[in-house]
């Protein structure tokens, strides 16, 4: 099998006395949709953090492409190709899409640092970007608080590809979101899976979504990986057993049932 583009061996994370994270292993392949799947407090946001240069594990190593690295901050990681996209989206409703496209990253003309905005060219490339994975908004000036939420989130998507993303991590993209834009946002994640070369760690609660989108999944309960595989692998596993964080639905029924 092909050396997979983010590997963590054993990953430790301690708050304090606390063990968030108690010795993950996890692969990354090229071009996949990995479904990071888990109940609330199962270490789904630690362990991303830890990749994404914003937590540094307590133990264990992170490789990207085979090689060690150590992240000592979120822009460290950036640099390594791993994009996170949160909830907030870190958009600002009242700039217009192209503005918030290049936050940060304008193309500029003249002498720096009072060079002018290339307006035309960013409008070009926001738009153009936004059309690959879908969405064709006919005018990259209109403020983003004028689209939908499935929107937002192809736009921080398309931004961080854009701006050199080899892993997207998606954290609980969806679960903000109504049934429609749900929809939108997993459309969204096809089309980034399409183009064969971007992984994406979808983190999510939904079975049903996950199993929409996903090539391979991990499951998290209590800081540990109970269960991992691809879609052919975990055939004939019970999902809803790893999903509920190993609890068995049986004894959870009874116990329902005598109260
Ligand atoms: N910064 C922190 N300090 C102390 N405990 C934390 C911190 N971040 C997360 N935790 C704890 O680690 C556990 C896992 O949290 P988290 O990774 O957010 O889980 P999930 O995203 O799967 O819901 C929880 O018990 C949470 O309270
Ligand atoms: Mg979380």
């Amino acid at each position: 099998m092909a050396e997979p583009l983010i590997r963590a061996e054993k990953l430790v994370k301690r708050f304090g006395p606390f063990t968030a994270l108690n010795g993950i292993d996890l692969e990354i392949y090229r071009g996949e949709v990995h479904a990071l799947l888990g109940d609330n407090g199962a270490g789904k946001s630690t362990l991303i953090k830890v990749l994404a240069g914003v937590h540094q594990p307590t133990e264990g190593q992170l490789y990207v492409e085979g090689k060690p690295v150590t992240f000592q901050s979120p822009r460290d990681a950036t640099e390594a190709g791993i994009g996170t996209v949160y909830q907030d989206l870190a958009l600002n409703p009242l700039m217009s899409v192209t503005r918030n496209f290049f936050m940060g990253r304008e193309l500029t003309t003249g002498p720096q640092p009072f060079g002018l905005l290339k307006m035309d060219e960013m409008d070009r490339i926001t738009h153009d970007e936004m059309v690959k994975i879908g969405i064709d908004i006919s005018d990259p000036g209109q403020a983003v608080g004028t689209m939908s939420g499935g929107q937002r989130q192809t736009l921080a998507i398309a931004r961080a590809i854009h701006f050199g993303a080899k892993v997207l991590i998606l954290d609980e993209p969806t679960s903000a979101l109504g049934q429609k834009q749900q929809m939108e946002v997993l459309k969204t994640i096809a089309r980034v899976r399409a183009r064969g070369d971007i992984a994406i760690i979808f983190i999510t609660h939904n079975e049903v979504h996950s199993n929409l989108v996903a090539d391979r999944f991990t499951f998290l309960a209590l800081g540990e990986v109970i269960g991992k595989g691809t879609k052919e692998e975990l055939k004939g596993k019970d999902i809803r057993h790893l999903m509920a964080g190993g609890v068995e639905m049986a004894d959870l029924e009874q116990e329902i049932a005598a109260i």
